[in-house]
């Protein structure tokens, strides 16, 4: 097992750690760096070797592509073919940003990362430390969320360390990610664009652009169409429980039955329940914006402290609360 023996560095972003990263990167090794979404676990996109030190250092299944991405003025006609007009619309209005377009691919990127579908998804990040990343590498980027595969989500170097520290060489710290949740992950390659997986650009947003938008997630009897929302996702390592919101008096008795054992139940929720529940709570905040922020954070830090998580459903009315009940879902599915 030679790529688990690093002694791994996390530096601060400076043109000093980016040329650390670039040389790593171009000579087929992986490097860990900040997204306005969650932190991705990086390597050239043209290398298999490469790729494959990525499904060896998560533990990730064989049969779930990786997301591609590249600086904003990357020359993407090299890497896709675009089959409808209504790309650029959506380009124009949502890049850089948390949108991952699923093309058919020219297939100059690794099918390693492709898992040799024929096609791939791009995304153009919009944080400051993603672009300064892609434009010191010089190379599509392919990456995966920046975490031992099944486990939540990283939005902090820390969280990062703690699943990678000796399986990788480098993490860039860019601190805390805002945006919290992955990217929506939409299939450009049928006439009308279709949710592989719901985020921080919403369907009523897409639909907005091109005028239809598709959702094709989730229900167990469709063909899975993003292989990756078929696994087990995002848990923490402690007990979780999600209820319904009208179900506070259930949950309730749950926590206190924790405490009454002696054990430390913690209950995640917004600040809308917080004012229903007598308890600790890791806060979420108000909006569906905050929620998304706020919902792995809280989700890692408890792992840390409580026995046991309870959650409630969300529902703000944005239509940001799908990507967020699509993960919370996910991670509560180890329940008591
Ligand atoms: O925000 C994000 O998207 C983060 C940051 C690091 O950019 N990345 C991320 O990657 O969430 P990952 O590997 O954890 O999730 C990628 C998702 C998976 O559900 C995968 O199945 C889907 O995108 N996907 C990737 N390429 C695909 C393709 N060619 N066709 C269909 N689904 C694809
Ligand atoms: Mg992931």
């Amino acid at each position: 097992m030679k790529y688990f023996d690093f002694d791994t560095e996390v530096d601060e972003i400076t043109d000093a750690s980016l040329e650390k990263a670039k040389t790593i990167i171009l000579s087929d090794g992986l490097v860990a760096f900040p997204t306005e979404t969650v932190y991705g676990l990086g390597a050239n996109a043209f290398s298999d070797s490469a790729i494959k030190k990525i499904f060896e250092a998560k533990g990730r299944p064989q049969d779930n592509p990786l997301i591609v991405h590249i600086a904003e003025d990357y020359p993407i006609d090299e890497l896709v073919e675009v089959d409808y007009d209504y790309i650029y619309k959506l380009r124009d209005a949502f890049l850089p940003g948390p949108l991952t377009m699923v093309y058919r691919s020219k297939g100059k990127v690794s099918p390693v990362a492709t898992c040799g579908l024929g096609t791939v998804g791009i995304r153009i990040p919009r944080s400051v430390e993603a672009r300064r990343f892609l434009k010191a590498v010089g190379v599509p980027i392919a990456a995966p969320s920046a975490n031992i595969s099944k486990h939540t989500s990283p939005v902090t170097a820390k969280h990062v360390y703690d699943d990678m520290k000796g399986r990788i060489p480098l993490i860039l710290d860019g601190g805390k990610c805002d945006g919290g949740i992955e990217s929506t992950v939409l299939d450009v390659t049928t006439e009308t664009p279709t949710i592989l997986r719901s985020g921080l650009v919403t369907y009523e947003m897409i639909k907005s652009v091109v005028g239809r938008c598709a959702y094709s997630e989730n229900k167990s009897t469709d063909k899975v169409r993003a292989p990756g929302m078929k696994y087990a996702h995002y848990m923490p390592s402690c007990e979780t429980a999600l209820f319904k919101r009208e179900e506070a008096a259930a949950a309730q008795k749950l926590y206190d039955e924790y405490e009454k054992s002696g054990k430390t139940p913690y209950f995640m929720c917004d600040d809308e329940m917080s004012k229903i529940i007598r308890g600790r709570v890791l806060p979420l905040g108000k909006t569906a914006k905050e929620i998304a922020s706020n919902l792995y954070y809280r989700l890692l830090e408890g792992e840390g402290k409580a026995d046991i998580i309870i959650a409630f459903d969300v529902s703000t009315g944005d239509g940001i609360d799908e990507g967020i009940m699509n993960r919370l879902t996910k991670a509560c599915r180890r329940q008591v």
